[in-house]
């Protein structure tokens, strides 16, 4: 996969640049508040997933503009693509000029992994991050679960709004069962999904955690589901008197979570800050790898102002991992990737391009 030109306008502070990126690294660097991770941003947008730093899609629209409009040529399985993304209070996308239904159902054509210091979540926040990690690392690689997931929450959201009423309309006990043999339905295979995604993942964690870690621990991923024993049909059944309390459905894949056991003890409650962020900055990276395995293809690398963050050697780790990989890099200051051997730096400076320098 590789990006052949890129230009951006209105997308944020970024009012009009158009850039041509090295096959390899792109070092974006400049100082605060200029643009940077905005550029970063924008690609990520290729992909057809939500911002990843949670922006609504008005958010990304500058602010004195009525439209944004932003474009990627790029190379993928030897065929040129061109994806146009246009900006209102909402994403309209284009795949080769013809408009798609939908943003998301660009997934799939143009892969990207992204990592910024936010990822440290991963193992700090509360189990939706990780399964959003999850979520969006499977839609990327199989498209038709995002459908999947949209009927599971929606069936989900029905079955919250109607069991209340169940004391007051038993009536309504027909209309659950169906919610609920379609949340099962649509539940079960989200599992499937996230346990067959978690497989592939466990071919590469050790190797780069070791790599990581230099060699020095040992990092194993195991998936928690909120159920144990029975048919996720007869858990929701089970639990519709209790759910009926709280309105909400107590069981399924959106209570599910990913733990993370650094030699054999919990990360999440144990670890070090480090040892927090090297997970995370494992998982980014094995997220590469099951795309490169499954599609061929190396991903687009996004680094977002992680390097200040990681210790000399994990940045070392990280710049011979990426090797092979078109990635996009941003800094304060471009000193921590110095030794590059080929590559381009762009200074971002009040959202245009106020140098480009080729290595
Ligand atoms: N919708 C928008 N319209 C115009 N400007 C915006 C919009 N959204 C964000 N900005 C501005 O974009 C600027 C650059 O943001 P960005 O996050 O890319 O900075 P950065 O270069 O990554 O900085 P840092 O080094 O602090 O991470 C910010 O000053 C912000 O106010
Ligand atoms: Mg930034």
């Amino acid at each position: 996969m590789r990006i052949n030109s890129l230009n951006f306008k209105n997308f944020r502070n970024l009012k009009n640049i158009s850039f041509e990126p090295h096959s390899e690294m792109n070092v974006i660097f400049g100082e605060n508040a200029q643009g940077k991770t905005n550029i970063i941003e924008a690609i990520w947008s290729f992909t057809g997933a939500k911002s990843f730093r949670g922006a609504k899609d008005e958010e990304l629209l500058n602010f004195d503009a009525e439209k944004s409009e932003i474009y990627c040529n790029f190379i993928s399985e030897g065929i040129e693509k061109e994806i146009e993304i246009e900006i209102t209070d909402k994403r309209k996308a284009f795949l080769n000029g013809k408009a798609l239904k939908s943003p998301s159902k660009l997934a799939g054509n143009l892969n990207a992994i992204v990592f910024s210091p936010q990822d440290l979540r991963l193992l700090t926040d509360g189990p939706k991050v990780r399964r959003k990690f999850l979520d969006t690392a499977i839609c990327q690689l199989y498209p038709n679960y995002i459908e999947i997931l949209r009927e599971y929450n929606r069936a989900v959201m029905q079955r919250n709004k109607i069991i209340k009423d169940v004391r007051n309309y038993p009536e309504i006990n027909d209309i659950l069962d169906s919610f609920e043999e379609k949340i099962a339905e649509n539940g079960e295979k989200i599992i499937k999904y996230r346990l067959r995604y978690i497989e592939i993942l466990k071919e590469f964690i050790p190797k780069i955690y070791g790599g990581i870690s230099s060699e020095k621990e040992f990092l194993e991923i195991e998936y928690i589901p909120s159920f144990k024993n029975l048919s996720l049909l007869e858990n929701l059944k089970i639990r519709r008197q209790e759910d009926m309390y709280s309105a909400k459905t107590s069981v399924g894949p959106h209570r599910d979570d990913l733990d993370f056991k650094i030699n054999g003890i919990s990360a999440k409650n144990y670890g070090s800050q480090g040892q927090k962020r090297s997970v995370a900055l494992c998982l980014k990276l094995s997220e590469a790898e099951v795309i490169k395995k499954n599609t061929g293809e190396t991903p687009i690398c996004l680094l977002d102002d992680i390097m200040s963050e990681l210790d000399i050697n994990r940045q070392n780790f990280i710049l011979n991992h990426i090797k092979g990989m078109q990635t996009f890099l941003s800094c304060c200051d471009p000193k921590s990737v110095e030794n590059l051997k080929a590559g381009k730096s762009f200074r971002i400076d009040k959202g245009e391009i106020a140098e480009c320098i080729s290595i």
